[in-house]
C-alpha cells in the first residue's frame, strides 16, 4: 500500500519581541499563529509546512502569560541559547528599531535564516555591513515589505500590469492620522517614535515602506527632496510622563522614479483624516487614474474623465466622486503579514531566491538616510544604485 500523507515540515521560528505591538499582533497572531492552527500551508509539490514558534523577550512574565493564552510551549529570555539550539531555524526579529542590528548580528553569527521587521539598522551603513555579513555567511534574509500584500496595492499592482495607466506620469500619497499626545487621552503608538535617540521619527519609519512601495510598482527612488517637522514639541509616555519629542512627526517628500515619474508623499502623526483610509495613493497616468487604499480602488480611465473649466464665478456642477468607477474585490486577500510569511518560508523550504531580503532593507534605509539629510540641508538627495561588493 502507498502512503498517500503529505510530507510534512515543521520549521522552527524564534520570535524576539513577541510580546510588542508588531511581534505579537502581526506576525505571532496573525501570521504564525494562524498558519499553525489551520495545520500549515501547501507547497506546490503537496509539502505541508507548519510552524513551532519560540518567543524570545526580556520579560519571563509576559512570555509566560502569552504562551499561555495561544498554548504556546516554548519561551525563553536567553536568546543567545535560543540561537545555540538548531532545533530553531529561523530567526525572526520585531525588536524596537534601536536593538536590532546588534541581534541580526547574533543571529547571522549563529547561522540562522531571518526574517527581520524594517528599518534593518539606524543608518544605511550599518545595514548594508548586515546585508553584506549575511551574504558572506551564506545566511538566507527577509525583510518585511508588508505594504505591498494591502488589498488596495494589489489591486493597484493589476491595474499597472494590465496596462490600465498608459505612461505613468505622477504618484500622490497621504499616509496618517492623529496620535494622541498621550496627556489627557493614551497615545495609540509607543512613546519612543517621538524620540529620535530611541531610533523614533516618522521618516525612519515610514520612508523604508515608501522605497520598496515605489520601486516595485513604479521605479527605484532616484532623488528625494524632503522636509520634516517636529509638529507635537511635547507628549505624555506609557507612564503619563512628560517628554521632549526629539524625532520628527511629519515628512513631506518629493521622489524622483526611474523612469520619469513623481511621486509625493506626506507622512504624518499630527493629522486629522479625511479621506476613506489612512493611506491612500492617487495615480495619474496618461490613459486613466486611480485611487487606491489599503483596501478600496477607484478608477477614472480617459474615455470616462469630466473636461472641467475653471470658473471661480459659477458653482461647479460635476459630482467629481461619482465620476470614478470602483475596483471590485476578485481575490481573496490573506493578511498581508501572513501571506509574506508564507511566500519567505516557501522560499527558504524550496530553497529559491528571495528579492526582499537585507540589501531590499538597506536601500529603505538609504532613502530613509538621504530624506534626513534633504531636511538638514534644504537640497535635493541623490541615491547612488547599492550593491554588496
Ligand atoms: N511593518 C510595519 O507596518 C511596522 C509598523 C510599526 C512598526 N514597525 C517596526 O516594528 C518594530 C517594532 O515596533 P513596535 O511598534 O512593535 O514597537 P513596540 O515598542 O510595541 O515593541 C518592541 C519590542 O521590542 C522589545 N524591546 C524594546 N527595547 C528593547 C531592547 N533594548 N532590547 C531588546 N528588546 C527590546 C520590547 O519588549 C517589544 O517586545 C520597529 O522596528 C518598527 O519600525 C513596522
Amino acid at each position: 500500500m502507498t502512503d498517500n500523507t503529505p510530507a510534512v515540515r515543521e520549521i522552527g521560528i524564534i520570535m524576539n519581541g513577541a510580546s510588542g505591538r508588531m511581534g505579537y499582533r502581526q506576525h505571532l497572531v496573525r501570521s504564525i499563529l494562524a498558519i499553525r492552527d489551520e495545520g500549515g500551508f501547501e507547497l506546490p509539490d503537496g509539502t505541508k509546512v507548519t510552524v513551532r514558534p519560540l518567543l524570545v523577550g526580556r520579560s519571563e512574565a509576559k512570555l509566560a502569560e502569552i504562551a499561555k493564552r495561544h498554548g504556546i510551549e516554548d519561551y525563553t529570555t536567553d536568546l543567545d541559547a535560543a540561537l545555540a539550539d538548531p532545533k530553531w531555524e529561523i530567526y525572526g526579529d520585531f525588536l524596537v528599531t534601536k536593538a536590532r542590528s546588534s541581534a541580526l548580528r547574533k543571529a547571522i553569527a549563529a547561522g540562522k535564516t531571518i526574517y527581520t521587521e524594517k528599518p534593518t539598522a539606524e543608518s544605511l551603513e550599518e545595514s548594508l555591513e548586515i546585508a553584506k555579513l549575511a551574504k558572506d555567511a551564506g545566511v538566507k534574509a527577509g525583510v518585511v515589505h508588508d505594504k505591498l500584500y494591502l488589498p488596495g496595492l494589489q489591486k493597484l499592482k493589476r491595474l499597472i500590469d494590465s496596462g490600465f495607466f498608459g505612461r505613468i506620469l505622477s504618484v500622490r500619497g497621504e499616509f496618517g492620522y492623529w496620535v494622541f499626545e498621550g496627556d489627557w487621552q493614551p497615545a495609540q503608538r509607543p512613546s519612543w517614535n517621538y524620540r529620535s535617540e530611541d531610533g523614533g521619527g516618522i521618516i525612519v519609519d515610514m520612508f523604508p515602506h515608501w522605497n520598496y512601495v515605489l520601486e516595485n510598482l513604479f521605479g527605484s527612488v532616484e532623488s528625494v527632496y524632503a522636509k520634516t517637522a517636529t509638529h507635537i514639541p511635547e507628549r505624555w509616555d506609557e507612564n503619563g510622563e512628560k517628554y521632549t519629542a526629539t524625532a520628527d512627526d511629519a515628512a513631506y517628500g518629493v521622489f524622483e522614479l526611474e523612469g520619469g515619474a513623481i511621486a509625493q508623499i506626506n507622512s504624518s502623526w499630527t493629522t486629522r483624516v479625511n479621506r476613506d483610509e489612512l493611506v491612500e495613493f492617487h495615480v495619474d497616468g496618461t490613459l486613466g487614474s486611480a485611487v487606491v487604499g489599503l483596501f478600496g480602488a477607484k478608477v477614472q480611465p480617459r474615455i470616462a474623465t469630466p473636461k472641467p473649466v475653471w470658473n471661480p464665478d459659477l458653482e461647479d456642477t460635476i459630482d467629481y466622486d461619482a465620476t470614478w468607477q470602483d475596483v471590485p474585490t476578485n481575490d481573496v486577500f490573506l493578511n498581508g503579514f501572513r501571506q509574506q510569511w508564507q511566500e519567505f518560508l516557501t522560499s527558504y523550504v524550496t530553497g529559491t531566491d528571495y528579492e526582499y531580503d537585507l540589501l531590499a532593507g538597506a536601500r529603505g534605509v538609504q532613502l530613509a538616510e538621504a530624506g534626513l539629510e534633504s531636511d538638514r540641508t534644504g537640497s535635493k538627495v541623490s541615491l547612488p544604485k547599492l550593491a554588496l561588493d
